[in-house]
């Protein structure tokens, strides 16, 4: 079975095509980032434009790289929500249509349920049952994952995701968007201890989070700089951030192991691309005994490869397609909405 799988939530264009027996055979993504930048974040109207600009060129590339053609097709996966809903109706709109065109079904799939799967893409995949860290821009969950669709929410953030707490912070220190990546890579050349920043619920008792403290305390730091942050302040602050912030999401990952007994934690999400979370939690396992995974760097963002797999697990583990043609984008959408 081939599923072509569709990304369109935020500002990246993602396509790829997943084959049931064989696994990933070729995907290809485009992103807005360098677009956006200029604005200093998304701009919504811009970002579906880009996408009607991108997915047609991107889907025959990623056709061509598998030798396939749309004929070969079975079903058509593609992200339904949750997102920006101009850049949602994109990507929906289009798969609905092909589908239609190939009269083939269609699987509207959950954007954080891609990535909650995505570690399934690796060569050395988790197997079921696990605790999964769900850290990206839009969203910080603690998740017990039992099989597809069987997700029990742990804990969450109150009020920022970690993503947004990288990229304001990244903001505040005066790095271009989206700062989160940028700030660890600045944070390397921080001195560790120079600045203490608060640890947000970290003695809280249950699995929640809460960021927006976090990047106060980064504010106030840098008002008491005045008008010219040095540069050595920058790398210093940052490093202080990302410890604060890797700390709490390292800490409470380990407890939600603990409270569910599971032995193996996945991390999914933008956030997981960083160094230092990996490093903490690597060196966690090897200590206590449990095992960490993560999606290749290429997927731990948004891409097409997450959501064809996620479609093809849905298929396989009994969810329906449905007939191509119509459909409501969900810009909105609880994960736990799909959870069975
Ligand atoms: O999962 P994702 O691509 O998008 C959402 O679905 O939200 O995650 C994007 C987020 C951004 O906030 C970005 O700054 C953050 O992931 N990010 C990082 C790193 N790479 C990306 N944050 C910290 N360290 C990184 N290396
Ligand atoms: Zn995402």
């Amino acid at each position: 079975m081939l599923i072509l799988g569709i990304e369109s939530s935020c500002d990246e264009t993602g396509i790829a095509l997943y084959d049931s027996a064989a696994g990933l055979l070729s995907h290809a993504l485009h992103s807005q980032v360098a677009m956006h930048a200029e604005y200093g974040g998304v701009v919504p109207e811009l970002a579906s434009r880009d996408h009607v600009r991108r997915v047609v060129p991107l889907l025959r590339s990623t056709l061509e790289k598998a030798q396939k053609s749309l004929a070969d097709i079975d079903a058509v996966a593609y992200t339904r929500g949750p997102g920006l809903s101009g850049a949602l109706l994109v990507g929906s709109a289009f798969a609905e249509a092909l589908a239609l065109a190939l009269d083939k079904p269609t699987i509207p799939v959950h954007h954080l349920e891609g990535h909650l799967l995505s570690p399934l893409l690796s060569a050395d995949p988790p197997t079921f049952p696990f605790v999964a860290l769900l850290v990206s821009g839009g969203h910080t969950q603690l998740m017990q994952v039992t099989g597809v669709g069987e997700y029990t929410l742990l804990g969450e953030t109150l009020d920022d995701a970690a993503g947004e707490a990288f990229d304001k912070s990244a903001k505040l220190l005066g790095l271009p968007y989206p700062g989160g990546a940028l700030l660890s890579k600045l944070a390397e050349q921080g001195r560790p201890g120079v600045y203490e920043l608060p640890r947000p619920m970290l003695h809280s008792g249950d699995l929640n989070f809460s960021f927006s403290g976090l990047k106060t305390a980064v504010l106030t730091l840098v008002r008491e700089q005045g008008e010219h942050l040095a540069d050595e302040f920058k790398a210093d602050a940052a490093r202080a951030f990302q410890e604060a912030i890797v700390e709490v999401l390292a800490k409470k990952a380990l407890k939600a192991l603990k409270q569910t007994g599971l032995k193996q934690l996945v991390v999914a999400g933008g956030v997981g691309a960083n160094k230092q979370l990996r490093a903490t939690l690597d060196d966690e396992a090897r200590r206590k005994r449990f095992r960490v995974y993560y999606p290749e760097l290429e997927f731990c963002t948004d891409n097409g490869a997450m959501i064809a797999l996620a479609g093809c697990l849905r298929l396989q583990s009994g969810t329906p397609s449905k007939p191509a043609g119509e459909f409501a984008v969900l810009p909105r959408w609880p994960l736990m909405q799909i959870a069975g």
